[in-house]
């Protein structure tokens, strides 16, 4: 029998794109399906609609070969072995997962069903979600023995997308048949067997042939758990560490050193420990709100959920007034703004903590000029350009006149700022940084006044007297 498989991916988001990207990577035949006509097309001429570190390498190496696009989703189910669904499950309005994409594609699925299929979720979906897609093919005259559905949920994040598949920390296979098993066994093999990193193209990340990801061979419902479930621990990761960033603020210690030595206890573990403004993008706030939800269905108390999203918004609000907190009030300002994207390294601006952020300024009567790598036309059609609204290309041009510079995401050249340069141009010296990118004492050696998240604000001033009066002096004085 042959290794590879027929698959189709229903979905050309981060998570199908990715998926079917790194499919054919594998070795095997994908047809990736959107209902998006412009997308397909863009794809078919060798565009690439998202910002992904080695997605246009991939796509290049096998759009002409064994990766193919189209709109026609009978037709792509009807050719394949295996068909996963990544759709979007975007948040209804009750807060719960609106799987209306999902059940769409289900029963188009079913219709072409004439020989054995896998159905694969691969979206982020609710426990359960397996079951309705079963009783919706059923429905829809397809017979129990010709075919079986199975969860796959995707770890990956944006900007990462394709090492986290290729180099993932962990596969979770969800499925209730042997027949599912050996078909998900068989897609996923040349990473768990360790062959695929012995190849000379291989994406180069952390697996090796001798350290491959682990496979986790679990129940449907236990691998729907498994993606809600990690998501909302990370969620809550992240504003535990605001809360307690909140309190070395206020008694004078450094988050960076509790997160540290937090962290080096392996049973914490130091990552997703970074104090902000709060997490974003398309999905922490979307699966928080959902596993709430569900719980709430089968009347489990997770109030701890409930806790982590209040959190995470009182903590942008936070940030917000410690930005007036320098510039004592916004209108009349002009605000150099760095980041716009919901973290550094994607063009996505969904649930985008900067974008709020800067709306806010505008609300407020600020001017802003604000620069990201990215995400600049994204951000365009959520934040027109106006009198008081400009985007520029270049952190320099944007910091030109500015009374203050506002770090919003964590793009890596933020992080390596010509420092003396920004001062010599920025009306004021002053920084307000939300991801704390810069050491305290070297910024005010520096002469910035510089705020951070639960680190002290220092300004040159704190070197002979109070530190808030510098901030309103121009440079020069
Ligand atoms: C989304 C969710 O955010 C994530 O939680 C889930 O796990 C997978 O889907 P993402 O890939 O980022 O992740 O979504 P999105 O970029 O919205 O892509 C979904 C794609 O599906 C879009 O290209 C859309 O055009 C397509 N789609 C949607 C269909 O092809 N058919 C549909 O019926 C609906
Ligand atoms: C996340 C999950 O990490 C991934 O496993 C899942 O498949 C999709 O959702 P992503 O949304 O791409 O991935 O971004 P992630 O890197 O997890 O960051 C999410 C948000 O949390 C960002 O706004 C980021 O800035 C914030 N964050 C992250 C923090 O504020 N502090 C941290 O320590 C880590």
């Amino acid at each position: 029998m042959s290794k590879n498989v027929a698959i189709t991916v229903v979905g050309s988001g981060y998570v199908g794109l990715v998926a079917a990207a790194c499919f054919a990577e594998l070795g095997h035949r994908v047809v990736c399906v959107d209902n998006d006509e412009a997308k397909v097309q863009m794809l078919r001429d060798g565009g690439v609609p998202i910002h992904e570190k080695y997605l246009q390498e991939l796509l290049d190496r096998y759009r002409c070969g064994r990766l193919e696009f189209t709109s026609d989703l009978r037709a792509a189910a009807c050719d394949a072995q295996v068909i996963f669904i990544a759709v979007g499950t975007p948040q209804s309005q009750a807060g719960s997962a609106d799987l209306s994409y999902v059940d769409a594609v289900a029963s188009e699925i079913a219709r072409s069903i004439d020989s054995y299929k896998l159905i694969v979720e691969k979206s982020t979906v609710p426990v359960y979600t397996n079951e309705w897609i079963r009783r919706v093919i059923e429905r829809n005259g397809v017979p129990q023995e010709l075919f079986d559905v199975a969860s796959n949920p995707e770890f990956l994040r944006e900007g990462t997308a394709v090492t986290d598949f290729l180099h993932a920390d962990r596969i979770v296979l969800g499925m209730d048949t042997e027949r599912a098993a050996e078909m998900l066994r068989r897609i996923y093999e040349p990473l768990a067997s360790g062959d695929y990193y012995r190849k000379a193209h291989a994406i180069p990340g952390t697996r090796t042939e001798d350290d491959p990801p682990p496979v986790l061979m679990t129940s449907t419902k236990a691998a729907e758990i498994i993606k809600h479930a990690s998501n909302a621990f990370l969620a809550t990761k992240i504003s535990f560490i605001n809360v307690v960033a909140n309190i070395c603020e206020a008694v004078g210690a450094d988050v960076q050193e509790v997160a540290r030595g937090m962290g080096l206890d392996s049973r914490i573990g130091s990552k997703f420990l970074q104090a902000g403004i709060g997490y974003g993008g398309s999905c922490f706030p979307k699966d928080v709100a959902a596993f709430r939800h569900v719980a709430e269905q089968i009347k489990v108390d997770f109030g701890l959920l409930r806790e982590v999203e209040k959190i995470n918004l009182e903590q942008r609000q936070r940030f917000f007034r410690k930005v007036q907190s320098v510039l004592w009030t916004f209108r009349g300002k002009k605000i150099a703004v760095l980041g716009l994207a919901f973290k550094g390294g994607t063009d996505d601006i969904r649930e985008s903590p900067a974008l709020d952020m800067v709306k806010q300024m505008l609300h407020e009567g600020a001017a802003v000029r604000a620069y990201d790598p990215a995400a600049t036309e994204h951000a365009k059609d959520m934040i027109p350009v106006g009198q008081q609204m400009e985007y520029v290309d270049d952190v320099y041009v944007a910091a030109e006149d500015a009374d203050a510079v506002v770090i919003l995401n964590d793009w890596p050249e933020f992080a390596e700022l010509d420092l003396r340069r920004l001062r010599g141009i920025l009306r004021y010296p002053i920084m307000v940084d939300a991801r704390n990118l810069y050491d305290p004492s070297a910024m005010a050696e520096l002469g910035f006044s510089y705020l951070s998240v639960g680190r002290a604000e220092v300004s040159p001033a704190a070197l002979c007297g109070s530190s808030r009066d510098i901030a309103f002096l121009p440079q020069s004085a």
